[in-house]
């Protein structure tokens, strides 16, 4: 039997804990989607009890993710205490197997300074919560917080507790991303070796980025025994991040005599994820970034170049193709039916209503006008920017700028408002991108700072769709700019951020449609509170 090692995603949960990667419910629900056509064994689909909106989303992947045959098992984060679990159990219990992951601290750091408890109380939450969790779900998740830097007697004590109160996996969390690979592995070599029973549930792995080890630290952690190993998307998450997905699967995938486990990823979809993770989230993939960055397949130097194209082998140790980065090019074009068209969205792993398609069908009919070759990428880019975008209260009608050298560059907007009105103004700026969106805000009328601002290609060539991500954090007017916060009960108060993305072959076009996308969805959760 091949040895497989689980691959737990948290994009959801711990990769939305990023800063600024605030996702909508229907966002998270595509991720969710895509995720599940990766062959992600769990999903952690968020934190419960840490917003009404995070319990809805949870509850909603469950009951419309988590239910096929190869639904995976459906996560839901609790602290270690009953209003926590109960909410968690709530709301992941629709799905066909459904998972609580409770956690309590087990550092003396985080013992006597942020839970101000003894280990006596701690070994006792821990066996009494585990197992009112066990009471309640089948398949429990424990994980000693702050692992990663407790004293290992201690933790050994804590997870021998966890054990009998019913805990079937147990997830070594290195929190704050200190250990080295070296001690990591020591450290999963030697809870499997001295807790009682350890051997006999799954040991997982949970590693953030601050030293950049995280990778390393969950492989070290995959030879010495783990069976689970925690990564989100790109490696998006708390601070420097988590492990990232790609690397992690991509290291066992390439080097099988090294590791000699497998995964039950699909591993041609991940380019794919990767991109839509990115422009949900708003947090580009840094060009060099391993597997997914822009870079990674590219070959710059003369004598690399050379080598490839006698033997790719010379400079290439995964092929694109593998992670799903290929020239497929769409062999519909203008002259191509409805039908045509629909097949190849499904293929692309999309699910529209009859609505939808007929929309992203005229855009890509207008693409075909306007660009030679239309690919696959050009079609995923203009049913995100068509199909997945929040409520459009403001609705962009129209956008027109004159600038160059030796003028001052201005724009004239159109937006249609939430009251069906439509209204137009213009407004001169720094550049074309900020005088459209200084146009916008006058209409508009909300405050905010844009904090991030990114413009990628589609695909190659002059024609190439451009797309644009920005995030935005909502200031309140008349306060000096104080920035809004909102309240994650595991880490506390956060500016609160917005992302927003657009398409389209002009690109100031694409930017102010990535406005608008962030203005919505920030004027959405606003409307809700
Ligand atoms: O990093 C961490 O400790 C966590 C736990 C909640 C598993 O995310
Ligand atoms: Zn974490």
């Amino acid at each position: 039997m091949t040895d497989v090692v689980r691959i737990f995603d948290t994009t959801l949960r711990d990769g939305e804990q990023s800063p600024g990667a605030t996702l909508n419910i229907d966002e998270k629900l595509e991720i969710a989607r895509q995720l599940v056509r990766l062959g992600v064994d769990v999903m952690e689909a968020g934190f419960p009890i840490a917003s009404p909106g995070d319990y809805e989303a949870v509850r909603r992947i469950a009951v419309e993710i988590g239910q096929g045959d190869n639904a995976p098992i459906i996560a839901g984060l609790a602290r270690a205490n009953k209003a926590d679990i109960d909410r968690a159990w709530d709301a992941v219990r629709p799905a066909r197997k459904p998972r609580i992951h409770t956690f309590l601290a087990t550092s003396d750091i985080h013992l006597q300074h942020k839970l101000r408890i003894s280990r006596e109380e701690c070994l006792r939450r821990v066996g009494e919560m585990v197992a009112y969790a066990r009471s309640l779900c089948e398949d429990v998740e424990f994980s000693p917080e702050d692992g990663g830097r407790s004293d290992p007697e201690f933790l050994y004590q804590v997870l021998e507790v966890a054990i009998k109160a019913g805990a079937t996996t147990l997830n070594i969390p290195d929190t704050v991303g200190y250990t080295t690979p070296q001690e990591f592995g020591a450290l999963i070599a030697g809870i499997r070796e001295h807790v009682p029973g350890a051997k006999d549930v799954i040991i997982s792995a949970h590693c953030h980025n601050d030293l950049g080890l995280a990778t390393a630290n969950t492989l070290a952690a995959i030879q010495n025994g783990a069976r689970q190993a925690e990564v989100t998307i790109n490696g998006i998450g708390e601070r420097a991040g988590n492990t990232s997905l790609e690397e992690v699967v991509m290291a066992l995938h390439t080097r099988p005599a090294v590791y000699g486990v497998q995964t039950n990823i699909d591993t041609t979809q991940i380019a794919r994820v990767s991109r839509l993770v990115s422009a949900y989230t708003g947090i580009p993939v840094q060009p060099n970034k391993a597997i997914v960055g822009s870079n990674a397949f590219a070959h710059e130097a003369g004598i690399h170049q050379d080598g490839m194209l006698k033997n790719p082998l010379t400079y290439e140790i995964m092929r694109p193709e593998t992670i799903g980065i290929n020239e497929s090019r769409l062999v519909l074009g203008k002259h191509s039916g409805r039908h045509a068209f629909q097949t190849k969205v499904a293929e692309l792993g999309y699910e529209l209503s009859s609505e939808d398609l007929n929309r992203v069908f005229d855009r890509f009919k207008d693409l075909c006008d306007k660009k030679k070759i239309v690919s696959d990428l050009d079609i995923e880019a203009i049913i995100n920017d068509e199909v997945y975008q929040p409520v459009e209260l403001w609705r962009l009608q129209h956008v027109q700028v004159s600038s160059g050298s030796g003028l001052r560059p201005t724009a004239t907007v159109r937006l249609r408002g939430p009251d069906g009105v439509t209204r137009e103004d213009a407004a001169i700026g720094a550049g074309p991108v900020d005088s459209v969106y200084r146009a916008i805000n006058r209409i508009v009328q909300v405050s905010n700072v844009l904090t991030e601002f990114s413009i990628q290609a589609v695909t190659e060539g002059i024609d190439a769709v451009g797309e644009v991500t920005i995030r935005i954090e909502p200031t309140a007017a008349g306060t000096n700019g104080h920035r809004e916060e909102a309240l994650n009960p595991q880490t506390g108060p956060r500016a609160r951020t917005y992302s927003g993305h657009g398409a389209d072959t002009d690109i100031i076009v694409a930017s102010a449609k990535a406005y608008m996308s962030a203005l919505n969805k920030m004027l959405t959760v606003r409307q809700g509170e």
